[in-house]
C-alpha cells in the first residue's frame, strides 16, 4: 500500500474511512488528535489536577414549570411503534450568555417508576451523546442506510433504566452558546460545572426522578466527564449536607485515565496485536517518555517510530482492530437489511443526514434557533481545550472512598484506549483483589473477563468489542449494564444466561 506521506505529519492520528469525510469529523479522529495536541509542550492545555467550582450562582437553576410536556417527543420520524416515552429539548444553563444543552430522554421500556436513572456522555473531546450513544451504541433506535427511517435495538439500555443522553460541553451537536466565544472557554472545569447546572435545572423538568438513584455512564474522553461530574455532585451534596442529586455509582469504558500509562498502553497493545513491528515497539520503549511532568520535546527517534506505527495502522480502524472500513458512505435508496448485531461501519453517515434532516430536528425540539453550523457527529466550533488533567485516578479513589459504585469496562478489540491501557491506569491504583480474574459469561460464552478489587471497584472487558462496546458487542454491553445497575458480580458459570 502507498504511503502517505501526510501521516509523517501527525503522532497519533487514525482515520477508519476510506472514504473521506467531508462533512463528518468522527469520533474516530477526534481524540487522536486531541492527544497529539496535549502532548505537546506548547500545548496551553492546563494538565493540573482537576478542581471542582464549589459555588454555584442560584439565578443559574431555574423553574421548570411545564417545559417536561412540551419536551415529548410525539414520534421520530421514521419510527417504529414503542410503548415508552421519549423526551427532548434545551435545557438553558447560563442564561446571561445564552448558553444551553440540548438531551434526548427514553424511559424504560418496563417499570419505569422503579428502574434508576443513568446519564449516558460520549467523549472526543466534542462528540455528541446523540449520535453515538443513542443512535449508534445503547439507545432504542439505530438509522437506516437511506438516512430517514429508524429501527429497533433489541439491546438498548432502557431495558434497564431511564437513559438521558446529554449533548454536552456547549458547541456538540444540538447544544450552542449565543455568546460564540464561550466555544473558545471550552474545557474540563466548565463542561463539569455545566453538566452539574444542566442536571439541577433537569431534575426541576422531570421533579419524579429527582430522588432516584442516579448512575452515570460513559466512553473514551468521558474518563474525564464522568467521575468529574461525579465529584462535583458529591462536593455539592456534602457542602449543602443533603443528598441533591441521588448519585450512586459511575461506569466508564475504554475511558482515559491516566495520560502515561493510555498511551504506554496503546503501542503495547499495538506490538502485542501484531499492528506494528517488535522493532517499533522497541524504538517506543526506548526513546519515548510519556510521563506528563516529561516537559522535553520528543527526541527524533521517539518521533520516527511513533510516525512508523502511526503509518503500520493508517489503514485499519484503530478503534475496532478487526473492524470492516466504510467504503462508501453514500446513503442508499431502499435500506439496507439492518443488524444490530453485526454493525455497519457507514452508520455516521446514517446518522448525520438523520439528524440533519428538518422534520427531524422539529420532532426532537432541536435546533430551536437556526443555528449556523450543521449538527456534526463531534464539533468543528469547539476548537481549544483549556485544561484536561494528566490524570483522573485520584477521582476514582475519592468517589470509591465514598461508597459510589466504580466499574471500568473495556472493549478488547479497541486499539486506541485498549485494555492493556486501562489494566496500567488500574495497577497504578495500587488496589487489593477482592475477586480474582475470571471469566464471565453470557449464553454459554465468554462475554469478557473480570476482576473485582476492595473498595468497590470492578474491571470488566467485553470480548470482541471495540472503543464503542455497545455497537459491536450490544447483548453483552446489555448484560454489563443490568449487571451494573443491580450490583450483583458478573456471572462466573457457564450456565448464566
Ligand atoms: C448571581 O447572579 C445574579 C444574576 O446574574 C447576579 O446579579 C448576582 O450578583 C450573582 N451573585 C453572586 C454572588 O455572584
Ligand atoms: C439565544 O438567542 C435566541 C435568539 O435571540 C433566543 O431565542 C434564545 O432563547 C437564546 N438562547 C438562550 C439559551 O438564551
Ligand atoms: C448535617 O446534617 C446532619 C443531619 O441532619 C446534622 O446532624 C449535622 O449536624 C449537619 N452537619 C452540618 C455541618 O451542618
Ligand atoms: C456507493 O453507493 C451508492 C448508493 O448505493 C451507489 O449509487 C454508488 O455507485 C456507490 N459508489 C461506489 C464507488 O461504489
Ligand atoms: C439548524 O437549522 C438551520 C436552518 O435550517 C440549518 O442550516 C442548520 O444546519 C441547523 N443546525 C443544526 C446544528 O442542526
Amino acid at each position: 500500500m502507498e504511503r502517505n506521506p501526510f501521516v509523517l505529519l501527525v503522532f497519533l492520528i487514525v482515520s477508519s474511512m476510506v472514504a473521506a469525510p467531508i462533512h463528518c469529523k468522527k469520533q474516530t479522529q477526534t481524540l487522536g488528535h486531541f492527544y497529539e495536541r496535549k502532548m505537546k509542550r506548547s500545548s496551553g492545555i492546563d494538565k493540573s489536577g482537576f478542581k471542582a467550582v464549589h459555588y454555584i450562582n442560584k439565578s443559574r437553576v431555574h423553574t421548570q414549570q411545564g417545559m417536561k410536556e412540551k419536551d415529548r417527543i410525539e414520534k421520530l420520524p421514521g419510527q417504529p411503534g414503542v410503548l415508552f416515552q421519549q423526551y427532548g429539548g434545551y435545557v438553558t444553563v447560563d442564561k446571561a450568555a445564552g448558553r444551553a444543552l440540548y438531551y434526548y430522554f427514553v424511559e424504560a421500556y418496563h417499570s419505569k417508576e422503579s428502574l434508576p436513572l443513568l446519564l449516558w456522555l460520549n467523549g472526543g473531546p466534542g462528540c455528541s451523546s446523540l449520535a453515538y450513544g443513542a443512535m449508534e451504541e445503547l439507545g432504542p433506535f439505530r438509522v437506516h442506510s437511506n438516512g430517514k427511517t429508524l429501527y429497533r435495538n433489541r439491546y438498548s439500555w432502557n431495558y434497564a433504566a431511564n437513559v438521558l443522553f446529554l449533548e454536552s460541553p456547549a458547541g456538540v451537536g444540538f447544544s450552542y452558546a449565543n455568546t460564540t466565544s464561550d466555544y473558545d472557554d471550552s474545557g474540563d472545569s466548565k463542561t463539569a460545572v455545566d453538566n452539574y447546572v444542566f442536571l439541577l435545572n433537569w431534575l426541576e423538568r422531570f421533579p419524579e426522578y429527582s430522588i432516584r438513584k442516579f448512575y452515570i455512564a460513559g466512553e473514551s474522553y468521558a474518563g474525564h466527564y464522568v467521575p468529574q461530574l461525579a465529584h462535583t455532585i458529591l462536593q455539592h451534596n456534602k457542602n449543602a449536607n443533603t443528598t441533591i442529586i441521588n448519585l450512586k455509582g459511575i461506569l466508564i469504558g475504554n475511558a482515559v485515565i491516566n495520560d502515561e500509562t493510555d498511551v504506554k498502553g496503546m503501542y503495547d497493545y499495538l506490538a502485542s496485536h501484531a499492528l506494528i513491528s517488535d522493532e517499533t515497539a522497541n524504538g517506543i520503549e526506548k526513546h519515548c517518555n510519556f510521563a506528563p511532568e516529561d516537559d522535553s520535546e520528543s527526541s527524533r527517534e521517539c518521533d520516527a517510530a511513533t510516525d512508523e506505527a502511526g503509518q503500520d495502522i493508517y489503514y485499519v480502524d484503530i478503534y475496532n482492530i478487526y473492524a470492516p472500513l466504510c467504503h462508501n458512505s453514500s446513503l442508499t435508496i431502499r435500506p439496507k437489511e439492518p443488524s444490530v448485531a453485526n454493525f455497519d461501519p457507514c452508520s455516521d453517515y446514517y446518522v448525520y443526514a438523520y439528524l440533519n434532516r428538518d422534520d427531524v430536528q422539529e420532532a426532537m425540539h432541536a435546533n430551536v434557533t437556526k443555528l449556523d453550523h450543521d449538527w456534526e457527529p463531534c464539533s468543528d466550533i469547539i476548537r481549544r481545550w483549556g485544561d484536561s488533567p494528566s490524570t483522573i485516578i485520584p477521582l476514582l479513589q475519592e468517589l470509591m472512598a465514598n461508597g459510589l459504585r466504580v466499574w471500568i469496562f473495556s472493549g478488547d478489540a479497541d486499539g486506541r484506549i485498549p485494555v492493556t491501557s486501562t489494566k496500567y491506569s488500574i495497577k497504578k491504583m495500587k488496589l487489593a483483589v477482592k475477586t480474582k480474574w475470571h471469566p464471565w459469561y453470557l449464553d454459554g460464552e465468554v462475554g469478557g473477563y473480570t476482576e473485582v478489587y476492595k473498595g468497590d471497584l470492578t474491571f470488566a472487558t467485553v470480548r470482541g468489542a471495540g472503543h464503542q462496546v455497545p455497537s459491536f458487542q450490544p447483548k453483552r454491553a446489555l448484560s454489563l449494564i443490568k449487571h451494573f445497575l443491580d450490583g450483583t458480580p458478573l456471572p462466573d458459570t457457564l450456565n448464566y444466561n
